[in-house]
């Protein structure tokens, strides 16, 4: 089955919007297969946004991702990398649709409440660098 990495940026956790959040993907019909509360390193976040290295909001970046406790999550489902970013919204806040997370909460394009995956590599990139294999739980087999 498909899975994604989804992580509840500072801005949302200090908002307490991370039950909100999880309730809109757990509503939708996707199941949480891993998750943890957990303060990122600057090892961890300069790795994580490798890709971005050359943007002149790197640092800003990096800066903000460390500055509280992020909730990481693995969720997964049918088609779940694209329907979560649909559901999460534009990057910045401000284009975002009503009714998706970013557009419901957000104001900024660095502080955006969330982070999803934008492609199957990066979901399989990102979930092997946050969470260890035994941390990804498969009890959608249950339903
Ligand atoms: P995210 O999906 O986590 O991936 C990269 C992040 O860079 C993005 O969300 C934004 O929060 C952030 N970002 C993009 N553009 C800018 C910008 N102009 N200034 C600050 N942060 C940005």
């Amino acid at each position: 089955m498909e899975q994604t990495f989804l992580m509840v940026k500072p801005d949302g956790v200090q908002r307490n919007l991370t039950g909100d959040i999880v309730n809109r993907f757990e509503r939708k019909g996707f199941k949480l297969a891993g998750a943890k509360l957990m303060q990122i390193s600057n090892e961890l976040a300069k790795t994580h946004y490798g890709e971005h290295k050359d943007k002149p909001f790197f640092g800003e970046l990096v800066e903000f991702i460390t500055s509280g406790p992020v909730f990481a999550m693995v969720w997964e489902g049918e088609n779940v990398i694209a329907t979560a970013r649909g559901m999460m919204g534009k990057t910045n806040p401000l284009e975002a649709e009503p009714g998706t997370i970013r557009g419901d909460f957000g104001m900024t394009v660095g502080k955006n409440i969330i982070h999803g995956s934008d492609s199957a590599e990066s979901a399989e990139k990102e979930i092997n660098l946050f969470f260890e294999s035994s941390e990804v739980l498969a009890y959608s087999k249950q339903d």
